[in-house]
């Protein structure tokens, strides 16, 4: 997991972070015993079962299983990476990392350039747009019905009607040609030389997450084509990964704990100016998995109001299923046909949007008006095909109960059997896929409390895991998960490094295992004069365990040999099994 971080700082980072500091900065938390409690952000719950531990420094939820330490919290939490969140704590706590190889250093003062220059283009855009030249794109602006104020915050601008009013202005900045066409700010002539990519068009800077600017959207004046250039992609622009105004509207975002979906420039910012502050746009592309992640960063649930055509309603289907892969809840807001969410709120007012905001309808019921429009539910060869695409939706939902209550509604819907689209939706192929798994194992409900309890006596006794490793092996652990936590364990033992609980969840492969040592941790304490007892208990109910099994095991075996005649074996396997009780004996 660690990878490119040497464990040392590593554990620098932990032992200088206290994770109850960190994690009260994101969610209100209360003081419970020696615990603070708080309702967990990673599931809907109405009592907190969400505890911190100041002593061992970790996280548990008891609703939904999630656990982990200060990194782990922070992945999860603010969707980061590990890398991520290993620099923005060492920031916290003072600790520096060691310098990154020279080519993220290239890389990185590529990037710091383009981030300058594109900055450099949006004062001269909007410098240019507040000055005589940009008179045309104001009026054009005002007829939009944006404020001075709007484009202020915005920071929009207008590109002159010239082939090198940008590149004049670069070159008194000293600015490269190659720099220049890095950014995506100029196109190269054919005859050689460059000219300016945006000319005679009013200006939409694109800003990433940290207010970064990082692309230009374009629009022409009047009805020429086409409406809209934007900036390629470039090294700091990758469109499946921005959306347009999320840096504006992230605090109302995360207030409001929804965000709403729009396609284009003028139908974020138009709602934006009436009031309508969590708003976004994914600019016209097809919603990506990156974006969705991007949101899931402030919230997971998502009202998307695209355009009622059939080019808005397709990219609104796609786009229910990436959402519902991501776990996120996802409405649908429908306008009325012919209009966008700018001209609705400058014809109907903000209200009225707001209000179909208010009452978007489940990703469902929207998906299946859109599919009963295009075939006819009646006939059957309709019915297969709606229910092929709503299987192929209903399928990505990760909970099994939202599975069948929508197997349920859909059969309702078209009157099929049940039964019949179970079998259908069954069938459906895609390769298989680890977070499936992952997230069903993640609980691990099969692990015995005993394996668990001596997992919580190990971590809070290190000192006898040295011990224990000469009486048990991680073969004596029923549960493969915890077997591997207890080889893990000996492993930092042997070589003599820490192996306290937030430690040792840097060392586990999978979330599923710091989840199931978290949840261990969390167990009823257990007295300290208790705990040597106890611990021998757990290690001789585990051997007793392994040699029932064992036992059972060998009967199996004899019953089959005695079947199928082969005395030898029985004999043999007699033999064994009487050595076995005999080894079980001696140990009680
Ligand atoms: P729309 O055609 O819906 O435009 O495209 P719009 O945003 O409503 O623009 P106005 O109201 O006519 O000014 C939606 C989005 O698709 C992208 C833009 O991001 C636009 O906002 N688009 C559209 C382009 O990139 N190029 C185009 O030529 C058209
Ligand atoms: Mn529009």
């Amino acid at each position: 997991m660690s990878g490119f971080i040497e464990e040392a700082v590593l554990q620098d980072i932990l032992n200088r972070t206290n994770i109850v500091e960190v994690i009260g900065e994101c969610i209100p938390l209360k003081k419970a015993g020696r615990n603070f409690k708080a309702l967990c952000p990673f599931h809907r719950e109405k009592t907190p079962s969400f505890v911190v531990s100041v002593d061992k420094q970790i996280y548990h939820c008891f609703g939904c299983g999630a656990g982990g330490n200060v990194f782990g919290f922070l992945m999860e939490y603010e969707r980061l990476e590990f890398p991520e969140v290993v620099e923005q704590l060492a920031r916290r706590c003072g600790v520096t990392l060691p310098a990154k190889r020279p080519r993220d250093d290239k890389a990185a003062s590529l990037a710091a350039s383009l981030y300058a220059l594109n900055e450099l283009a949006r004062a001269f855009y909007s410098s240019v747009l507040f000055s005589q030249q940009g008179s045309r794109a104001r009026t054009y602006l005002a007829g939009r019905g944006i404020t001075a104020e709007t484009a202020k915050l915005f920071k929009l601008g207008f590109a002159p009607d010239a082939w090198d009013a940008l590149i004049e202005h670069a070159r008194k900045s000293n600015i490269s040609l190659g720099l220049l066409e890095k950014a995506g700010l100029v196109v190269p002539k054919e005859t050689g030389g460059f000219y300016d990519r945006f000319r005679n068009r009013v200006i939409f800077p694109i800003f990433d997450v940290k207010s970064s600017c990082i692309g230009f959207g374009a629009r022409i004046m009047d009805a020429g084509t086409p409406k809209y250039i934007n900036s390629p992609e470039t090294a700091v622009y990758k469109k499946g990964c921005t959306l347009y105004g999320l840096g504006a509207a992230k605090d109302a975002i995360k207030e409001a704990d929804r965000l709403v979906l729009v396609e284009g420039y003028l139908d974020c910012i138009i709602p934006f100016q009436h009031g309508i502050r969590n708003i976004v746009a994914s600019l016209g592309t097809a919603l990506t998995p990156d974006q969705a992640r991007l949101i899931k960063r402030y919230t997971s649930n998502v009202v998307m109001v695209y355009d009622p055509d059939p080019a808005g309603e397709l990219a609104t289907i796609r786009s229910l299923d990436i959402f519902v892969e991501e776990g996120m809840q996802v409405s649908v807001a429908c306008l009325p046909g012919g209009y966008d969410p700018d001209s609705f709120v400058r014809e109907k007012g903000v209200e009225a949007l707001a209000s179909l905001i208010q009452h978007a309808g489940h990703l469902f019921d929207y998906k299946l008006k859109v599919l009963a429009a295009r075939y006819n539910a009646d006939e059957s060869e309709g019915k297969a095909q709606i229910a092929a695409e709503m299987l192929a939706t209903i399928r990505k939902f990760k909970s099994a109960v939202l599975r069948s209550e929508y197997l349920r509604r859909l059969a309702d819907r078209l009157r099929v059997a049940e039964g019949a689209l179970a079998q259908e939706m069954a069938a459906i192929k895609d390769a298989p896929r680890w977070t499936d798994s992952e997230e069903v194992s993640r609980r691990a409900p099969g692990a015995p409390a005993t394996e668990k309890l001596l997992i919580k006596l190990m971590l809070e006794e290190t000192h006898l895991i040295a011990s224990l490793k000469g009486r048990i092996t991680p073969q004596d652990f029923q549960n493969r998960e915890i077997a591997r936590v207890v080889e893990t364990m000996f492993d930092l033992v042997a070589q003599g490094k820490e192996c306290e609980t937030r430690s040792l969840i840097q060392h586990l492969s999978q979330d599923s295992l710091s989840a199931l040592v978290c949840e261990s941790a969390f167990l009823p304490d257990v007295s300290l004069a208790d705990k040597e007892k106890i611990l021998d208990d757990c290690v001789m109910r585990l051997k007793k365990n392994r040699l029932q099994e064992g036992r059972r095991h060998l009967q199996d075996a004899i019953r089959r040999a005695e079947q199928d005649g082969d005395h030898d074996t029985v004999e043999r396997l007699q033999h064994d099994f009487i050595k076995l009780i005999k080894k079980g004996q001696e140990r009680t």
